[in-house]
């Protein structure tokens, strides 16, 4: 979807020391930089950061890759989200002209059921001014005008058929598909929504795509929501989030809260960083979006079993997508208040002081499993590793993860190493150079493999190389002649190892050129430097002669039946080229 050249452009402006640095201090060593390895747990350092070639390599435990790979696995995100990260960090846009395409197309196709429902929003919030029940209603709950403006609240009168008023064609069958109307058996069409509080629900670009329906005061059922639509996936969405944007990005984390009246009700009180989960407990989408727009999120929950069973689920579908830099924390609300009902009791201090009081998800998981396990006896200690397992499993953030399993360690009166065992935790090496399967054997003997090793830390020297030289039959021949044909053709440009390991990506050759990393980690660039030149041109050299020695052989295997003039003076002038040439032994570069 991201096009080669923008990822050549991006690697070739960012610089891996400092992606790397951001996230785990460097000390300087030689010509590289090193560190402990952030991707498992050692005492000294076996990390190395190569500035030249712009890649990275684990001598414990073999993590390498490009910048992209490293934000890849330490963000524990995928390859799109590593790239825009990148990206704009260093001020540039991704291009993405296929997928824009789709989303306009998507949008073109719902237009006319998002103008219906605008529509029908702009309805209710004028029914509202005339309607001084709903009025005092709000205003009892303690809303100003203000914010049910900035909410767009609104109010959807009684009777069967009121928006009729709105639209011309009140059978059109649109109406029915995006959930404002209902058809009953008899194949009568009424609102869906009439006698209610109504907050509409906005999507990313603020369009109306769903409704929630509060009667007033008593009445079942209390909330009304609209039906899923093509529009509006009530798991997808969360209340609130495009008019808490600002202030979430003020505030450097959001709140998420059960209900719609959490929200305004907060909002009213000072605290906009605040969403709503729509009746359902947190998805997994839900998490990925929050921690996509800010790096704090708080969930909050009653203080009962319902709310300690939300707060589990939130947990549990949060634990993946948590980086070392991304917290989730759990805040169960003291009293038997949800959010709305304590702000305006006790005020916005007191509310924040809740929430600076909110459970890291670490420390939840850990308290959960040790109520659940009662650590007090060996079965119990078993237990706690056992619930543990599949927990410790999802987490992706390393050293969140290696926290986390020497706590549960500590409580099992277990070796850390001994928890990691027996919950099968694998190295959080999510690299996708290499996978195990793929991988190819490489034949460190070949001249091939040997100028592959040269060329890898300055790929643009592969346009050096005679084309008709290389054996395109071998691994390494065939992933030296794709480096040779996109330097050639200026799809890949100087930029180290790194930017080679990303061209590679997703190719058949990836697994031979992931194969390097170990030996060009342990290559210092001074040594190589000195020599490189002289070893790359006799490496050339012996693949001429090489050839030479071969048509050699053929010609004078076929001398016996008599060879042409022409092949005779071609055997004659091959023979010279062999004598003269400073011949190489098998030792390419050592
Ligand atoms: P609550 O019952 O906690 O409502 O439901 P609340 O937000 O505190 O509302 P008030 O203060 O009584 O007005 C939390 C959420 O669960 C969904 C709604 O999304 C609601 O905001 N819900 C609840 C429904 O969808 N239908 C219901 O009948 C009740
Ligand atoms: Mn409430």
């Amino acid at each position: 979807m991201i096009p080669d050249s923008f990822i050549q452009e991006l690697l070739g402006r960012v610089d891996i020391v400092d992606v790397v640095e951001r996230y785990v201090p460097l000390r300087k060593a030689g010509a590289n930089f090193s560190a402990c390895c952030p991707f498992h747990n050692e005492k000294s350092p076996s990390f190395t950061v190569s500035p030249t070639k712009q890649f990275y390599h684990c001598f414990g435990c073999g993590a390498h890759g490009s910048a992209i790979s490293f934000l890849m696995q330490h963000a524990g995100i995928g390859f799109i989200d590593a790239v825009e990260e990148l990206a704009s960090s260093v001020g540039l846009t991704v291009p993405q002209e296929e997928s824009r395409k789709f989303a306009q197309a998507k949008r073109a196709e719902a237009a006319p059921l998002t103008e219906l429902m605008a529509q029908a929003a702009r309805f209710y919030q004028q029914q509202l001014k005339t309607a001084p029940e709903a009025i005092d209603y709000l205003k009892q709950r303690g809303l100003t005008g203000e914010i049910a403006k900035h909410y767009g609240i609104g109010y959807a009168p009684p009777g069967w058929q009121a928006l009729a008023e709105v639209f011309s064609d009140y059978n059109l069958a649109e109406l029915e598909t995006c959930g404002l109307v209902i058809r009953n058996e008899a194949g009568r069409r009424y609102d869906r929504f009439r006698e209610r509080i109504m907050f509409p629900i906005l999507d990313q670009r603020s369009n109306v795509i769903g409704f929630g329906g509060r009667v007033l005061g008593a009445g079942e059922p209390k909330y009304l929501n609209s039906p899923e639509t093509p529009l509006f996936e009530k798991g997808r969405e969360l209340y609130g989030l495009p008019q808490a944007r600002q202030a979430i990005r003020d505030a450097g984390f959001v709140l998420v809260v059960e209900g719609y009246m959490d929200v305004v009700g907060l909002a009213q009180a000072g605290v906009q960083n605040v969403v709503a989960t729509l009746g359902t407990a947190a998805t997994t989408s839900n998490v990925q979006r929050l921690l996509k727009t800010t790096h704090r999120v708080v969930f909050c929950f009653d203080r009962d079993a319902a709310g300690d069973r939300a707060a589990w689920k939130a947990m549990d579908v949060s634990l993946e997508y948590l980086a070392d830099d991304k917290t989730v924390e759990i805040l169960q609300m003291s009293g038997n208040q949800d959010p709305d009902e304590f702000i305006r009791e006790h005020g916005r201090d007191a509310f924040l002081r809740e929430v600076q009081g909110a459970t890291r998800l670490s420390e939840f998981l850990v308290r959960e499993l040790v109520r659940q396990s009662n650590p007090n006896s060996a079965e119990g200690r078993a237990q706690l590793v056992h619930l543990a397992k599949p927990l410790l499993q999802k987490v992706a953030a390393p050293v969140l993860r290696v926290q986390l399993t020497r706590e549960i360690a500590q409580r099992a009166q277990m070796a850390q190493a001994e928890v990691e065992a027996q919950c099968n935790l694998q190295p959080l090496v999510r690299t996708r150079y290499a996978p195990q399967a793929t991988r190819q054997r490489p034949r460190p003997t070949s001249v091939e493999y040997k100028l592959l090793q040269l060329i890898a830390p300055r790929p643009e020297w592969a346009a050096r190389l005679p084309l008709d030289l290389i054996d395109g039959e071998t691994a390494e021949g065939a992933a030296l002649l794709e480096i040779i044909d996109l330097v050639t053709h200026g799809r890949l440009v100087a930029g180290g190892y790194g930017m080679l390991l990303e061209a590679m990506r997703g190719t058949p050759h990836e697994g031979i050129i992931a194969g390097l990393a170990e030996a060009l980690a342990g290559t210092s660039d001074n040594a190589e430097a000195e020599s490189v030149e002289a070893v790359f041109n006799d490496a050339v050299a012996h693949l001429q002669h090489a050839l030479i020695a071969q048509e050699i052989e053929q010609l004078t295997a076929r001398a016996r039946t008599g060879l042409s003039a022409e092949e005779r003076a071609r055997l004659a002038l091959l023979l010279a080229r062999k004598q003269g040439r400073s011949v190489l032994g098998g030792g390419i570069g050592g």
